[in-house]
């Protein structure tokens, strides 16, 4: 690829969804590429950028979207989601009794592996039967991603990735060669698509945020200001989940580690009354 077709792209890529493309992994997104390639009928690269340069919108869509990692697995970091059970929720629940109302957001939930093992520990529980309101919300930029989360289909090796056999056996029902999430736990969640970049204004009053595994493709400015906007839609003693090599240092006040190593962040806004409260 000519570097100034690299620049375009890569600049295009970052406006549409906060990626960050980098130079010397120009060939990598060449083969991202390829499937729109195809898929568009383009026979060479240089018509592809030809033709983004004149402003095809879904071809644009397409392009950004292509340049998506979508990898993800069922309770994917097993000690965050040991945590969230045993520890989190458990106090949630508590301090939620009387309103009896949940909401839960799986920012960027690529096939739906994240919101499916978030819907299961809420399933434990029984919520539903005990009265409780529970909305759980998943969202991702790409409609391709999004449409398959909502099927609920996954391959044998899927499921073999950090799914205990009983929870497989509880949910899940052979399809095939493939597992099909049963239909009461993808009642529980909302799948919609919906770009990080964009307002969030639809988004309020979240008791937990899982945003894990995208912002680490952000540039600083992108992350600050979507953890920004994260801060705005949870409740004020509401919960960040973040993936292991990510980190809220921006805005360096918004959120405070519930603990040293299990990567859920607590609102600052939640101690700032605590010390208020204590005097
Ligand atoms: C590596 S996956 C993470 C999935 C899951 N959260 C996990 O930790 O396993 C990253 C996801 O972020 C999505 N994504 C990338 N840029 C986005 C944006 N600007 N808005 C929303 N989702 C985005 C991708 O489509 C992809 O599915």
């Amino acid at each position: 690829m000519k570097p100034d077709d690299f620049s375009f792209l890569a600049q295009l890529v970052r406006r549409r969804s906060g990626l960050v493309l980098r130079a010397n992994k120009a060939q990598f997104i060449e083969g991202r590429l390829t499937s729109v390639l195809r898929r568009f009928g383009f026979r060479t690269m240089s018509a592809l950028i030809h033709e983004l340069r004149h402003g095809r919108e879904t071809l644009a869509r397409a392009v950004a979207e292509a340049m998506t990692t979508n990898e993800s697995s069922f309770f994917r970091d097993r000690a965050v989601f040991d945590r969230f059970r045993d520890v989190v929720l458990p106090q949630l629940l508590e301090r939620r009794k009387d309103s009896k109302r949940l909401r839960i957001w799986s920012a960027a939930c690529a096939a739906g592996q994240e919101a499916y093992s978030i819907a299961m520990l809420l399933h434990d529980h029984k919520l539903v039967a005990k009265g409780w309101t529970v909305d759980l919300i998943a969202t991702d930029i790409s409609s391709e991603i999004i449409a398959r989360a909502e099927g609920g289909l996954y391959t044998h090796y899927e499921v073999q990735r950090g799914l205990a056999i009983r929870r497989l056996v509880a949910h899940f029902t052979q399809d095939g060669g493939n597992w099909r999430v049963h239909e009461n736990l993808r009642r529980m969640v909302s799948f919609r698509t919906f770009n990080l970049l964009d307002s969030f204004g639809w988004l309020d009053d979240l008791d937990v945020v899982f945003c894990r595994n995208v912002l680490l493709y952000f540039d600083q400015k992108t992350k600050s200001s979507v953890l920004e906007k994260v801060a705005d839609t949870l409740v004020p003693d509401g919960v960040l989940v973040l993936g292991h090599t990510e980190t809220p240092l921006t805005p360096a006040n918004a959120f405070v580690p519930v603990d040293g190593t299990s990567h859920i962040y607590r609102h600052a806004k939640a101690a700032v009354q605590r010390l208020a409260a204590t005097g």
